[in-house]
């Protein structure tokens, strides 16, 4: 008599959740290692005063140095990135629980419910980013061009995936929102391009970014301060040239702020498209080889069922 094998730890957990393969799962559990940590570690900086600028409040910025330069100027820009933080962080948070099909299976309105809101605060997040374009990290052309580009991408594959479910077309809701969230994910592969390129470009060396004297004054907190290390920002503090752009080493080795804020910028945009190229190519090829295999399971079921019907009517 044949024992029946127990079924291994790994597949009761993956079958726990309603994945009935391991590798769909694996995958889903890379994206919510990545993106849900990427939110824990930055949920603290909803305090934008407290935390992610702390220097409003007398304490050190958390954020990129340089970026509370814009950050804490009232209006369009401070309104972004709060919007940005306020909506982006609950969001990712809910879209993962969203690609767990157990929850889907067993509480679909909830499903419902819990898309519209994430794709809602997805979308005004989004919008929030775009407030902030012309500045956010250096605002280079290089870096304004990724962001709108994953701004639309995020526009453009939620409105389809709202629409696909609407018509309860499944395989194409699932494949657009897929689209939505693993492209919006590279936000996080950015940050690791971003950290390993800033550390090669550093040892490279020789590295400039061409940054406002505002910013650097900003940075450095005083005239004084900003002259000993820059006086080529002389014409910005007599009033000759308020808009005064220097070049100033990048480098985040030396621990230097104004150098790593210079870094930093220069490498966004670049890290930016190349993250955004890699989700784009992934995602493409998960649905390309899940969606054959998905049609050559249905086509089985349809054949069984053919033989089945035959037999009946036998
Ligand atoms: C997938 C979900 C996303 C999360 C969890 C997220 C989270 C964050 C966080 C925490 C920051 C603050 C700075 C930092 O820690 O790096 C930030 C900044 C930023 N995000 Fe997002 N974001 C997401 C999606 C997006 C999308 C889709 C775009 C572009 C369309 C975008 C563009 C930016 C930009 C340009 C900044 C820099 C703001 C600055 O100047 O400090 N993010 N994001």
């Amino acid at each position: 008599m044949a024992l029946n094998k127990p079924m291994p730890y790994s597949t009761r957990l993956y079958r726990a959740v309603g994945f009935t393969k391991g590798y769909n799962f694996y995958l889903w559990l890379l994206l919510s290692l990545g993106l849900g940590g990427f939110v824990l570690m930055r949920l603290k900086y909803l305090d934008l005063y407290g935390t992610f600028c702390g220097s409003a409040s007398g304490g050190r910025d958390l954020a990129v140095p340089g970026e509370c330069f814009y950050h804490l100027q009232p209006g369009r820009y401070q309104i972004g990135i709060m919007v940005h933080l306020a909506c982006i962080l609950p969001a990712s948070a809910l879209a993962l629980s969203q690609f767990v099909p157990a929850f889907r299976r067993r509480a679909l309105w909830l499903h419902r419910i819990n898309g519209y809101i994430a794709t809602v605060l997805c979308v005004a997040a989004t919008i929030g980013v775009l407030a902030i374009l012309r500045r956010t990290m250096g605002g280079g052309i290089d870096t304004q061009s990724m962001t709108g580009l994953l701004a639309i991408i995020v526009f453009y594959s939620s409105y389809k995936g709202i629409v696909s479910a609407r018509r309860h077309q499944i395989e194409q809701h699932r494949a657009w929102m897929l689209r939505a969230w693993v492209n919006a994910g590279a936000i996080v592969t950015m940050r690791v391009i971003l950290i390993t390129s800033s550390m090669i470009l550093s040892f490279v060396g020789d590295y400039y970014y061409v940054e406002p004297c505002a910013k650097i004054n900003f940075i450095l907190q005083g005239e004084n301060a900003t002259l000993a290390r820059y006086p080529e920002c002389a014409p910005f503090f007599s009033g000759e040239d308020p808009n005064r752009h220097i070049a100033v080493k990048a480098d985040v080795i030396r621990r230097d702020k104004v150098a790593i804020g210079a870094m930093i910028n220069m490498v966004f945009g670049m890290s930016g498209w190349l993250a955004i190229a890699i989700h784009a190519f992934g995602v493409e090829l998960y649905l390309h080889l899940t969606s054959t295999e998905r049609r050559t399971a249905k086509s089985v079921k349809l054949q069984q069922n053919g033989v089945d019907n035959a037999l009946k009517a036998d």
